[in-house]
């Protein structure tokens, strides 16, 4: 799995991930998944692409 930063975006994994919620409930990801770096994402932990309404920069 490689994670890429996008420039003023999520972070963008290739490759298959698993994501653990504080609940315990797992999901995996086979492919590409943008990551939420910004905050702003009404469907955390994934990129909504509300970092483009906001202005995110980073
Ligand atoms: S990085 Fe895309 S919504 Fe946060």
């Amino acid at each position: 799995m490689n994670v890429t930063v996008l420039e003023n975006g999520p972070l963008l994994c290739s490759g298959k991930i698993t994501i653990v919620y504080p609940d315990g409930r797992i999901e995996e990801k086979q492919n590409n998944t943008a990551l939420c770096r910004c905050g702003a994402s009404a469907n955390k932990p994934f990129c909504d692409g509300n970092h483009n309404k906001i202005g995110f920069k980073g």
